[in-house]
């Protein structure tokens, strides 16, 4: 094993899945079967990964119950009934203190003044824990819930969010730093010098301001993004601290990794600015056996109708049924994904065309993982992936999605952590009190005192 990055640690967060990221995870007998409705559950998770020392954890976000087949979905409860993550959040950061809290919020179905707002408060009430992933949505059905026949077109929701996220920068900018001077001597509460409207009038947006909230602790809560396509790209190249991003190979994982940091010198920003967490499902067992077995068991419980129904979501609504779960996949007209630039479709049809897997196969493969890597193993097997990606430059660190909760994450604390620890790969203690802090990003200034 090389030696490059010593002295550098890998940046880790825990993807909570409402039961899990398997599909199948809600029929594991240990899997917290309620977890979608169950405070308790995400507040005993969190202070499990709190325990691990990860950077972060973090939930994603919908806002509308997945449309599709009822019969399938009904076997397939993930993100159909859940917490809303600005809701859900604020009230871990009450049982929690070092760990990240970092959700999902979507530029197509919220107003910028809101989101400002919401991720301010949660970063003062966390002390600086906040992190906002910044996502434009993907599903039509959100669009039914926001008095639209229509989901915006990619690149147009795009350039919304690019306009989305400066708008938000400048509300957090509304309060300098020691605006609030609390005087009662000379019954002064604030400096109305350092009180600033933004007054944004562009092309999707019009907000005058300012914000009704103090700066966030960490000046701008850390701000991640995780669209692969080439719009996608330019944004996290743009705004991004953070990055989540389905890779399969150590290769294609360094060409995003180069790619990405090349694409922020455009935007006149250094690359450690930015640290990418591609998605690790990862399998633990004491044993490669065990955890081969634990795997094996999760597979064998991804119900028929589920897999199809989740292949053909993969493949921009394409649908499956009729065609034969054990031959090859079908060709796929390219209107159904490749236009809009779904990662999640490109890589199926990769799986289909280049390794020739059945539809069975690729549903499995996919269900497994939900679109993400899967490594199955021991702590040590599983450590010396981690380490050869890190070294190699293909990831600042991983986005952790345990297969099912709380038992996969269980597994990953007690086991893989202390292998990394071990190996001076990863902290035994957190560096810092905010999560910029723990990643090592830098605080942004405000605007108005630069
Ligand atoms: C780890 C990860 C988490 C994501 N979380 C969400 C989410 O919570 N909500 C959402 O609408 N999209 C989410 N996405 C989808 C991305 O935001 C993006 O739309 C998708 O990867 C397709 O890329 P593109 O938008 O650049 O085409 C997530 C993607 C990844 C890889």
């Amino acid at each position: 094993m090389n030696q490059d990055r010593r002295g550098e640690k890998i940046k880790l967060g825990a993807f909570f899945h409402p039961t899990g990221n398997h599909v199948a995870a809600w029929l594991h007998p240990e899997a917290q079967i309620d977890a979608g409705a169950n405070f308790r559950h995400y507040a005993q998770i969190t202070q499990t990964a709190e325990r691990g020392k990860f950077d972060l954890m973090f939930v994603a976000d919908a806002v509308a119950v997945r449309d599709g087949n009822l019969e399938a979905l009904s076997r397939w409860p993930q993100y159909m009934a859940f917490f809303d993550p600005l809701t859900l959040l604020p009230a871990l950061a009450a049982v929690t203190s070092r760990i990240g809290l970092v959700a999902t919020a979507t530029t197509s179905y919220n107003e910028p003044y809101h989101i400002a707002r919401k991720f301010a408060s949660l970063d003062l009430i966390s002390d600086g824990r906040a992190g906002w992933n910044v996502v434009t949505s993907s599903n039509l059905s959100e669009a039914y819930n926001f008095g639209r026949e229509a989901h915006f077109e990619h690149g147009e929701r795009y350039d919304r969010a690019a306009e989305f996220v400066e708008i938000v920068q400048g509300l957090w900018d509304s309060w300098e730093d020691d605006a609030f001077v609390r005087d009662r001597t000379a019954a002064r509460y604030f400096d109305p010098a350092k009180l600033h409207s933004l007054n944004h009038k562009g092309k999707h947006f019009s907000v005058r301001g300012p914000l009704n909230v103090a700066r966030p602790p960490q000046g701008y809560p850390v701000l991640f993004q995780a669209g692969s396509s080439e719009v996608g790209r330019e944004l996290a190249a743009r705004f991004a601290e953070g990055v989540f991003t389905p890779q399969h190979s150590l290769q294609s994982a360094q060409d995003f990794y180069r790619d990405l940091k090349r694409r922020m010198k455009t935007y006149g920003r250094l690359p450690e600015a930015l640290k990418i967490m591609p998605g690790l499902n990862a399998i633990v067992g004491r044993t490669a056996k065990e955890a081969e077995e634990k795997h094996r068991f999760l597979q064998s419980k991804i119900h028929p109708e589920v897999g199809i129904e989740l292949l053909s979501n993969a493949l921009g609504g394409f649908d499956l049924t009729g065609y034969d779960i054990d031959g090859p996949l079908p060709e796929i007209p390219p209107q159904y994904g490749e236009l809009s630039g779904q990662t999640s479709l490109r890589n199926v049809i990769r799986w289909g065309r280049e390794e020739g897997l059945t539809i069975r196969q690729c549903y499995e493969r996919f269900a497994g993982a939900r679109g993400q890597r899967t490594l199955k193993g021991s702590p040590i097997e599983i450590a010396d992936d981690m380490e050869n990606w890190f070294r190699a430059y293909g990831v600042d660190g991983f986005l952790v999605h345990p297969a099912y909760l709380p038992g996969g994450l269980d597994d990953f604390v007690d086991l893989v952590i202390p292998e990394l620890q071990s190996r001076g790969l990863f902290r035994s203690e957190y560096e810092g009190t905010t999560l910029r802090e723990n990643l090592g990003l830098p605080r942004p200034p405000n605007r108005y005192t630069r």
